[in-house]
């Protein structure tokens, strides 16, 4: 009997989805003789057994789309919002994946849906991940799709925003994706020659901000850009999260943890939008005119990189062989130009942080940009 697989797209979207759904698919399909379906946005379209089938047509023609054909959405399967209740719906997935006969779940998903694929596989189902976001900051693998694709969109749109601030001699604050890391930013920042780069891994002081962008006026360039990452935080507000962080990992109950882990994303949330304030105080200490742009989802949209493609493609194709060999509890992690499965157990939990001494933050620096310490 021919095997049966699912496959769903978790967290949000990345460019490269459809590339990675066809390179599963067809490969799966074609080379391994398998069936598949396709679960409709994420773990919720597996709990409510919404599916798509997903046959040789109806792969044909995706690879080069954005977004992703199956639809997703950020729904936990163990606190999933049911009828206004917080419920855990693992076992009612489980019923889906029997009643469909499934050998298999593919999930395509970012550092939470590893951690609810772990949580699927330890209830029995055989689950399988591939590395998906454009934050860059999923644990052993050394990049995942997306993140190519959105460094381009960011970088083009710092190249752009040059031309402007340079006509009007102002700051132009650019506030790029990434959560809590800052690969976006910084390659992007890099790439783009943003004058200042700052990133969640390295505090900044905005004093010593405003200090590099005197000393760009004094040598007659009276415009700056600086690149900021979404989640990079003053060094004052970074203490204050290091100290709700310490409470978190001391909590002695699980009752204590669930708190403090509250507390710290309220803190978070709280330092969201601090962009705004930064070109605000850059504005008053150095007397240049500064703007604020918030590049936001335009960086997930549209078509993927040739280069996101690519990976997409070779991962999802590996993911099939791996699944013919019946071999699952994996991510397909990009190693080089191969891949490698990894186990979910050493991925789940585990995010990719930039070092504060990556030869990216070096090579930054060694070109005088400011990293805000
Ligand atoms: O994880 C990808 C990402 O785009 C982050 O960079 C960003 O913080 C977040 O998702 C935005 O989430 P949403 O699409 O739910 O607003």
């Amino acid at each position: 009997m021919s095997k049966s697989i699912g496959i769903l797209t978790a967290g949000g979207d990345s460019p490269g989805l459809n590339a990675a759904i066809r390179g599963i698919g067809k490969a799966a399909i074609g080379i391994h003789g398998i069936d598949l379906i396709g679960f409709r946005d994420g773990f919720r379209g597996l709990m409510e057994n919404r599916i798509i089938r997903l046959d040789e047509e109806f792969l044909s023609g995706i690879l080069t789309a954005g977004g992703t054909v199956l639809g997703t959405s950020r729904d936990k399967p163990h606190t999933m919002n049911v009828g206004g209740k917080t419920l855990d719906m693992r076992d009612a997935m489980m019923e889906v994946y029997r009643r469909h006969h499934l050998d298999g779940l593919v999930c395509l998903g970012g550092g939470g849906t590893q951690k609810n694929a772990l949580r699927l596989e330890e209830k029995g189902m055989n689950v399988i991940t591939l590395p998906k976001t454009i934050d860059n900051d999923i644990a052993l693998t050394d990049v995942s799709f997306g993140f190519d694709t959105a460094m381009a969109i960011a970088t083009d749109a710092l190249d752009r925003l040059h031309s402007t601030a340079h006509s009007h001699h102002r700051i132009i604050v650019v506030e790029i994706m990434g959560h809590r890391a800052g690969w976006l930013a910084l390659g992007a920042g890099i790439a783009g020659g943003a004058d200042v780069i700052l990133i969640p891994e390295i505090p900044y002081n905005v004093e010593k901000i405003a200090e590099a962008i005197r000393r760009r006026s004094r040598k007659g360039k009276r415009f700056s850009i600086v690149a900021i990452a979404e989640g990079a935080l003053s060094d004052k507000d970074a203490e204050e999260v290091r100290k709700a962080g310490d409470l978190k990992d001391k909590a002695k109950s699980k009752d204590d943890a669930r708190k403090a882990k509250q507390a710290l994303a309220s803190l978070y949330a709280a330092h969201a939008g601090n962009t705004l304030r930064l070109a605000q105080q850059l504005e008053q200490l150095t007397g240049l005119e500064s703007r604020l742009t918030i590049l936001g989802h335009l960086q997930r949209g549209g078509t993927p990189s040739a280069n996101d493609r690519l990976l997409a493609s070779r991962l999802g194709t590996a993911c099939a062989d791996l699944i013919a060999k019946g071999q699952y509890g994996v991510m397909v992690a990009a190693r080089g130009e191969g891949t490698a499965p990894v186990p979910l157990a050493e991925v789940a939990g585990q995010k990719k942080l930039v070092p504060p001494d990556h030869p990216w933050v070096q090579s930054a620096r060694a070109v005088g940009t400011s990293l805000g310490d």
